[in-house]
This record gives C-alpha cells, structure tokens and sequence, in this order.
C-alpha cells in the first residue's frame, strides 16, 4: 500500500475513534457473521523436565481464535480477521514448550502474584518485612524467576450460554516466591459471542499478602513477526503518568501527560514521538509506564484504550475495572527470539498493554492499595473487543 493511501486510512480511522465514538464502533464494525462458537477442546503441547504434561486449548467465537497453554495460562495465538477477512495471529508467541521454559520474555502470559516491579523485592506489610527473590537488576519484576507466567495451571472449559472459555485455577503457597499467604487464583478467559476476549481475575488469602494480576500479551495488529507497532495508532485515556527512576521504579510522582510524549488522550501513533529525547523515554528506552487511567478503579469494565492497525484496519478496545495500564512499547525485543512463525522479533515489533495496579504499590503509600487480607476477594476484569475499519 502507498503511503498516502496509509495515511488516509490512519487519519481518518483516528477521526473516527475519538472518545465519543468509541462506545458506538463495534456495533458498525465487522460484526457480521460473528458467533460461531467452537467449544474448547485440547491437545498436547509439550513436556516438562518433570514430566509434567502441558495442553494446549483451542477455541473460538465471534470470530476470535485463541490458544492458550495450561503453562503460564499462555495466549499462544490470539486469531483475527483483517478487513478482507484473512486471519492473522497478532500476539507474540513460541512454537514450542521449550521456548517458553527458557526464553520468553512473559509473551501472552498471566503475571502474578504481581505485576511489574517491587523495588528492591522488598515491603514491609503489617511491620513484618517481605524479601522477595529479585530478577530485574535489584527489583523483583512480574512475581519473580518463578511467577505464575511459569507455573502449570489446572484448565476447565466451559460453555455458558453464547460464550466459551476457560476457567484456569493456580493455588500459590504461603512463602511461594517469597509472598506471604496462600493466594488461590481463578482466571476465567471467556469468548464472547461478538468475538470479545475477556478476563476475569479473582484471587483469596489465609494471611495479608499483595496481589496484582495481568496478562502479557504482546500485540501486533498487523500480525506477529510483521514488523515494528511503530504506524500502530493508540489513545489511552489518561491524562497522568507515573514517572519512573532509572531502575524503572515510579518515582511515586503522578506526572501530567499534557505537553509531553505521554499525551495518547487524542490518540497518535505509537512512532510519532517515540525518537523525541524526553528523560522518561531514554529510561524505559521507548514507552514502559503506568498510564494513571482517568477512571479510576471501577466496579465493571470502563473503556480505556484504543488500538488501531491502518494497513490490516485490525482494532482493539481495552475495557478494565483497573486503575492503571502499563503501556510497554517491546522496547527489550532485540532479535534474538525467533517467533511461532520463524520470524525474529525485533525492538517494537509489538506492544503490551497491562491492566493493572500501579508498580510497586507496596512501598508506594500514595498509589492505590494492593493489600489482600483473608475473607476478601481480589477481582480485576479486563475486555478486549476487537472490530476491523
Ligand atoms: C515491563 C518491562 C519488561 C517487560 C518484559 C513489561 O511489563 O514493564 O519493563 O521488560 O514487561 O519483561
């Protein structure tokens, strides 16, 4: 495609995806012919060093295909249609058991028992203070070395009405990863018959302990291994950041968007100021902040972000209960993963966007709380809806 035809497409999609339009689109979108449900059904992935046997499920609805490995709870494939129909996997991803046992950079997995970073793996909670093993130079990043990326899940699917899903259930051992408390997980990944993928995340404790669940999927609307996010257009609404220090730790400021590269209110592409030297951009060498999200915590998912693809008119709204949305532009990806495909991911070959509670809120007593105590339950629900332009 020319570049003038891509920048009309840009430019009028990101016309069309202003705040107001936003709650209307998907009912214009590519809902035709939607439904089509296929029941997950299963198969073999792999083998662990202990003999651990891991599945891969495959299911769709609404004409969203998605895998996902009892390890790690990983979306392997995540499956769309582009405007003319022809389907793509737009998250990052191996082929292979192994790959993801040595190599992966939490591609598609479910982050817990936090995610992000804790400074110095260290809080104190209660006045009894938790050392946990750290694995990002002096912080612990993603629930540590062994996080819930890498643990095997026990997998239920069901159908309910005109959605399928999995239901995947991890209970965590008091002390694992250096967490107090027994933490027993639910995450429920549901297709909706509209071809939505949602995620219902719910955890309970027998001792205080923190929590903070997210999915890592890493997208690229116009196929994984396609090239760089770069002409992908975002908007995020959020008009505060959290600034980070050079270990990328929030500085526990909450920093205005306006007047900076940070500003996707209106929507841009993720390029367009990525090159500019501004202190925050050199230290997460592109986009990896916690995006304050206008909102707030809510009781049900509230739209937040919208992704858009020009070339494929792939797009994705982001729906959360969460606070905040770690927006990571794959600025870590340096060519040496070769991808499901066989192609080499490169820096910004794709983008995550983590619903979440803000990085290291343990030590943070101005961000909100991450404290779970036994007889409540931690919810967060996130909905990704996809539509092509
Ligand atoms: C973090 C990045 C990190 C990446 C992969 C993101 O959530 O913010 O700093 O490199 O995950 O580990």
């Amino acid at each position: 495609m020319s570049t003038s035809r891509r920048a009309v497409i840009a430019s009028a999609a990101a016309a069309g995806l202003t705040a107001a339009a936003a709650g209307a689109a998907h009912a214009s979108g590519a809902s035709a012919g939607r439904a089509n449900a296929q029941p997950p059904r299963s198969e073999r992935f792999g083998v662990l060093a202990d003999g651990t046997e891991v599945q891969r499920w495959i299911l769709s609805n609404g004409g969203t295909r998605l895998k996902v490995l009892s390890y790690g709870g990983i979306v392997q494939s995540l499956e769309l249609p582009d405007r003319e129909g022809t389907y793509t996997n737009v998250s990052l991803g191996f082929d292979q058991l192994s790959s993801y046992v040595k190599d992966s950079p939490y591609f598609g997995a479910l982050i817990g028992r936090y995610g992000n970073r804790i400074a110095n793996g260290r809080f104190t909670l209660d006045g009894t203070e938790y050392q946990l093993p750290v694995n990002d130079g002096p912080n612990s990043l993603h629930g540590g070395d062994q996080g819930f990326d890498k643990r095997v899940w026990e997998v239920t699917p069901f159908t309910s009405g005109d959605d399928v899903g999995l239901t995947l259930r991890y209970s965590s051992p008091d002390g694992e990863m250096g967490y107090p408390g027994t933490l027993d997980t639910k995450v429920v990944y549901t297709l909706t018959r509209q071809g939505d993928f949602r995620i219902d995340y719910e955890a309970t404790t027998d001792a205080p302990t923190v929590v903070n669940l997210t999915s890592h999927i890493y997208f690229n609307l116009a196929g994984e291994g396609n090239g760089s996010i770069s002409d992908h257009w975002l908007r995020i609404a959020a008009s505060n950041y959290t600034p980070v220090n050079p270990t990328l730790i929030p500085t526990g400021r909450i920093t205005k968007v306006a007047g900076s590269p940070f500003d996707f209110r209106e929507g841009k592409s993720v390029g367009r100021d990525i090159r500019i030297a501004h202190a925050q951009l050199l230290r997460g060498q592109g986009f990896d902040h916690n995006f304050v999200l206008d909102k707030g915590i809510t009781a049900q998912p509230e739209h937040v972000a919208t992704l858009f693809e020009p070339e494929s008119g792939r797009r994705m709204e982001v729906a959360t209960t969460e606070p905040g949305l770690q927006f990571y532009s794959g600025n870590f990806l340096d060519g040496t993963l070769v991808g499901s495909r066989g192609r080499v991911y490169r820096q910004g070959d794709a983008l995550c966007l983590e619903t979440q509670h803000f990085p290291d809120s343990p030590n943070q007593p101005g961000f909100p709380t991450t404290v779970l105590r036994p007889g409540e339950t931690y919810r967060s629900s996130t909905v990704h809806t996809f539509s092509t332009r």
